[in-house]
């Protein structure tokens, strides 16, 4: 399905989001209404709810996380959108990303100009079990979770897999981990925004107040190879390599291209866009790739006419931090088995030849899944615009990259943006 082209210019001009994180006093509808409105106050030539024509909402699974099902209209409803089309759509943890693809389609067809597109989860009133559970409805439930598998243990076997191909250690992984946090730390929306050394300085400090015995970690490594701070989730994978749970919300405006400058001076144009699916992981030939996400890349990189060397941001989908790895490899950033070596290689940091999930990654700046796309998307607007604060990348970069995966890589979706 490569060749093909948008009907028409698809252009990205508003961008918000909550802070993601656990807010025990806020439902999605308030989340959203915090998103919504700081997109509405990123549009610097002003902005006219009535323009708005159609909504499409991301969400995974309101009903399982919070009882409530039919949440697209409820966000419109809250921010005074009613009676403008509002559609929920759902891909696991792409739920954002095919919302988003909804909305760059009803533009591209030419049925509307102006399409607001959201995510939205708030997944921390379950338990941890429950939100385990209530995510594992987004794996094989006839096949895999029967197996005893939940989504760490799915990432875990592809951690396995990927370490005995490629000979790589679990001690990769923990920089992945590090790197994020990195990144987080310089990022206000981030659920731990935090270096992994302040979060390890914090608890000694807070067992010295407490009168207990301090932990001698001097460094992160140290803190991260103690079973007690960073305990075992699913072999490989310990805590530190696990995107939390969480709640937030996020949000942008997409218009018609050929109005997009009456909206602000710096719109971004959506240059290419690649959705593909994939059987349930039980059922693959191979663990040490995404599929789905290797052909969703090829036709966004094509219809796009860019390389892997354009991309100058990307925010990849670090549920775990070997899905980092594996994202890189897929998106032809590193090839096969080098992903490893390039992240222990630090090229991936703010500072490396090809930096990742500038913004904090999932792992850090956290996962409230059907938010997780658009929130990927709010990160490279910032960072195109030149607005990323503390954390914007070097260099100006002018084209970026989402990557978006549902599940184990079932649903994968790959966008482009270029600011011109
Ligand atoms: N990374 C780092 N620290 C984390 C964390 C994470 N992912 N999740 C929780 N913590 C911290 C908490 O802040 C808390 O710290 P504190 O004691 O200083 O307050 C501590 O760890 C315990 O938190 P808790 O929520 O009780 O952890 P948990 O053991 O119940 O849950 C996981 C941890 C990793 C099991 C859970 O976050 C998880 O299931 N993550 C994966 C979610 C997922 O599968 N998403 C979909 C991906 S496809």
């Amino acid at each position: 399905m490569t060749g093909r082209r948008l009907g028409r210019g698809v252009a990205l001009v508003g961008a918000g989001m909550s802070k993601f994180g656990a807010f025990p006093g806020k439902n999605t509808r308030e989340l959203f209404v915090e998103a919504y409105q700081e997109m509405t106050a990123s549009l610097d030539k002003g902005f006219d709810p009535a323009a708005v024509e159609a909504a499409y909402i991301g969400n995974f699974s309101s009903e399982l996380f919070e009882g409530q099902g039919h949440t697209a209209p409820i966000m419109t409803d809250w921010v005074g959108l009613t009676p403008v089309p509002a559609t929920r759509v759902e891909g696991a943890c792409a739920s954002g990303s095919l919302a988003l693809r909804q909305g760059i389609l009803a533009i591209a067809s030419g049925l509307y100009d102006v399409v607001l597109v959201g995510g939205i989860e708030k997944m921390t009133g379950l338990t941890t079990d429950g939100a385990t559970d209530a995510l594992a409805t987004a794996a094989d439930v006839t096949y895999e979770i029967p197996a005893g598998f939940t989504f760490p243990g799915m990432y875990a076997a592809i951690a396995t897999a990927y370490m005995h191909e490629y000979g790589m250690t679990p001690e990769t992984l923990l920089q992945v981990g590090i790197k994020n946090h990195e990144h987080g730390a310089l990022n206000p929306k981030a659920q731990f925004g935090q270096r992994i050394s302040a979060i390890m300085e914090a608890r000694k400090a807070s067992a010295a107040r407490k009168g207990k015995p301090v932990p001698t970690w001097v460094t992160e490594l140290d803190f991260l190879h103690d079973p007690a701070a960073n305990p075992q989730i699913a072999w490989p994978l310990r805590l530190f390599d696990c995107s939390p749970v969480s709640d937030g919300a996020a949000s942008v405006l997409l218009v018609s291209e050929d109005i997009a400058r009456h909206y602000t001076d710096a719109p971004l144009h959506l240059i290419g866009t690649g959705q593909a699916s994939d059987t349930a992981l039980h059922g693959r030939s191979t663990l040490t790739s995404l599929p789905a996400a290797k052909r969703a890349g090829q036709i966004a990189y094509e219809m796009a006419g860019v390389t892997p060397a354009d991309i100058r941001a990307v925010e990849v989908h670090d549920c775990f931090t070997i899905a980092e790895i594996v994202a890189t490899e897929d998106l032809d950033f590193f090839k096969p088995g080098e992903g490893w070596k390039a992240a222990e290689d630090g090229l991936t940091t703010r500072g490396g030849a090809r930096p990742v999930n500038s913004s904090g990654g999932l792992k850090s700046k956290g996962h409230p899944v059907g938010a997780s796309g658009v929130g990927q998307v709010v990160e490279i607007f910032h960072q195109l615009r030149g607005s990323a604060g503390e954390r914007q990348l070097p260099g100006a970069p002018n084209i970026g990259m989402t990557h978006n995966v549902g599940g184990t890589g079932q649903t994968c979706v790959v966008n482009i943006f270029e600011r011109r």
